[in-house]
C-alpha cells in the first residue's frame, strides 16, 4: 500500500489540490494550536491549519507525499513538521494535541483499531477532532476513494472505534459533491465527525 501512494504522490500535480478539504475550511478554527494531521499525504490541510496561524505536524507513511507537504509548506511561507511513520504502529503522546484532524484518513481495519482508539487520550482538555472519510455507501458512487469496503468506515465502526468520552458535536453520513483534486470528483457518500475532549 505503501507503494502505491508513493506513486501516486511521484505525479508532478497534486492528488487531492492544493486547496484543504471543504469540510476543513468550514470549521472556525483558531490560531495558536497545536495541530496533528494524520495521514496527511500531500499536506494541504497541514499547510492550511499553518497559515491560520498553528503548528502543525503531518504524518503519513509516504515519503513521497511528506517531500510534496514541505514543497507545499515552503510555497505558502510556512513549516509544519513532518513525521514518517506508520499509523498502524505509532503510539500518540497522551494530552499533546488541541486539535486532530484526519481527512480521507484511510486504512486497513489493523491500523484503524490501532489509531482511532487513541486520539481521544492524545488530545488536550478541550481538544478537538476532526474527522471527514468516505462511507461505506460511497462503493455506490466511484467517485473517489478507496476500492474496498474494509478501508471505508460507517458511523457504527467510527463510533466504536472512537472513545465513548468524546463529546460527539457531529457524527453522521453526509452526502456531498466533493471536488478535491484529480480523485475526488463528483457526488459522495461522506462521514464528517467534530468531537470535544
Ligand atoms: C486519500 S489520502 C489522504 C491524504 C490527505 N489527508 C488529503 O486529504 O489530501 C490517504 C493517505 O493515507 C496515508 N496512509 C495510509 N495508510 C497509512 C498508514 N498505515 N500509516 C500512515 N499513513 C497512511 C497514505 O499515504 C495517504 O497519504
Amino acid at each position: 500500500m505503501k507503494e502505491f501512494w508513493n506513486e501516486r504522490y511521484a505525479e508532478t500535480t497534486f492528488a487531492y489540490g492544493l486547496e484543504a478539504n471543504d469540510f476543513l475550511k468550514a470549521q472556525p478554527i483558531g490560531s495558536g494550536l497545536k495541530v496533528l494531521c494524520l495521514a496527511e499525504g500531500e499536506g494541504r490541510n497541514g499547510v492550511y491549519l499553518a497559515k491560520l496561524g498553528n503548528e502543525v505536524t503531518c504524518v503519513d507513511y509516504s515519503e513521497a507525499g511528506l517531500e510534496k507537504t514541505q514543497t507545499l509548506a515552503k510555497q505558502n511561507g510556512v513549516e509544519v513538521t513532518c513525521v514518517c511513520a506508520d499509523l498502524g504502529q505509532m503510539n500518540l503522546q497522551a494530552e499533546t494535541w488541541d486539535l486532530i484532524v484526519g481527512i480521507f484518513a484511510h486504512f486497513p481495519k489493523t491500523v484503524k483499531e490501532h489509531i482511532w482508539p487513541q486520539v481521544y487520550d492524545a488530545l488536550r482538555p478541550g481538544g478537538q477532532l476532526i474527522i471527514e472519510v468516505y462511507d461505506q455507501e460511497q462503493l455506490r458512487f466511484g467517485t473517489g476513494g478507496p476500492q474496498h469496503a474494509d478501508l471505508l468506515y460507517s458511523v457504527d465502526e467510527l463510533e466504536l472505534l472512537l472513545s465513548t468520552n468524546f463529546q460527539f458535536i457531529q457524527i453522521e453520513k453526509v452526502y456531498r459533491e466533493v471536488h478535491e483534486g484529480t480523485y475526488h470528483n463528483g457526488a459522495s457518500a461522506t462521514l464528517q465527525v467534530i468531537a470535544q475532549k
